[in-house]
């Protein structure tokens, strides 16, 4: 068997051996789905730089003009935005959801915003960075999808809690994360002893800290990821290599233990 066989073998121990495994996941899982990523040499902020942290305090101050220039803000991350709009799910989206449907998997805690977990059909999942597919009043946190919304009137007002304003649900650079998707990490955070690093360069926080609280409470890590990151030195096991075919070969090892 070869160091990677051994760690797929390891993973699949650890997440049968454990009560509640939560997968915190990154952009490295859309990779395959043709989306980019955003550090590392083809990143898009290596590319084009981050956007800057005033994003959200331009919403504030002025959200009618900040929906106005949406157009305007889209066609700057044409790559990205282009890229999203064609995307499928890839292997590794349906392994996870083959997890939870086997029941090895009880929640997903996601940074990507491109709503292919739900397309590939998981279930259990929250949105740290929001969806892209829908709108959310920054004072309810109340959600809709784009299409069932008018956009007659700008800034749009929340039609249930009447004075909030409606924005896009993924949460920009400065925005604080939306309180219920917070809880939720929290929750599943504490209640995980087993966690899958699967595609995240681990330096964005809150997200990275899950993790990290985690194994302080004597939970295990796997991570899932090409390449070295800053919690690999906390993981129990490491399946270095893409995450297609790493979880795709867990579900097969977990399968193949049950028959
Ligand atoms: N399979 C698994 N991992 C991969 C793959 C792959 N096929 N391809 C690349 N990776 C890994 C890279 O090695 C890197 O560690 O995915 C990681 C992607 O890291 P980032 O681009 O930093 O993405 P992420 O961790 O999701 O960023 C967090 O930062 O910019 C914000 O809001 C944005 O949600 C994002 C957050």
């Amino acid at each position: 068997m070869n160091d990677l066989e051994q760690a797929i073998e390891e993973a699949a121990r650890l997440i049968r051996n454990a009560r509640h495994v939560v997968a915190l996941v990154g952009a490295g899982l859309s990779a395959e789905s043709g989306v980019p990523t955003f550090r590392g040499p083809e990143g898009l902020w290596t590319k084009h730089g981050e956007p800057d942290l005033r994003d959200y305090d331009r919403f504030v101050e002025d959200p009618k003009r900040w929906w106005e220039q949406r157009r305007e803000r889209a066609s700057r991350l044409g790559e990205l935005v282009q890229a999203l709009e064609s995307a499928v799910p890839n292997a590794g989206h349906f392994a996870l959801r083959d997890l939870e449907e086997m029941g090895r998997l009880q929640h997903i805690i996601t940074q990507n915003i491109d709503n292919l977990h739900q397309l590939a059909g998981s279930q259990a999942i929250t949105e740290i960075h929001g969806n892209r597919t829908k709108l959310r009043c920054v004072l309810c946190n109340h959600r809709w999808p784009f299409e069932d919304f008018s956009l007659e009137e700008l800034p749009p007002r929340c039609p249930d809690c009447t004075s909030g304003i409606v924005k896009s649900d993924t949460v920009m650079f400065g925005e604080p994360i939306p309180r219920d998707a917070l809880d939720e990490c929290i929750n599943q955070s504490r209640r995980c002893d087993c966690m899958l690093l699967v595609g995240t360069s681990a330096v964005v926080y809150p997200a990275a800290q899950f993790p990290v609280d985690v194994k302080s409470s004597g939970g295990v890590l796997i991570e899932v990821n090409p390449n070295e990151t800053p919690l690999t030195r906390l993981c129990d096991v490491v399946l270095r290599a893409p995450a297609g075919e790493a979880l795709t070969a867990v579900v097969e090892r977990l399968g193949s233990a049950t028959q």
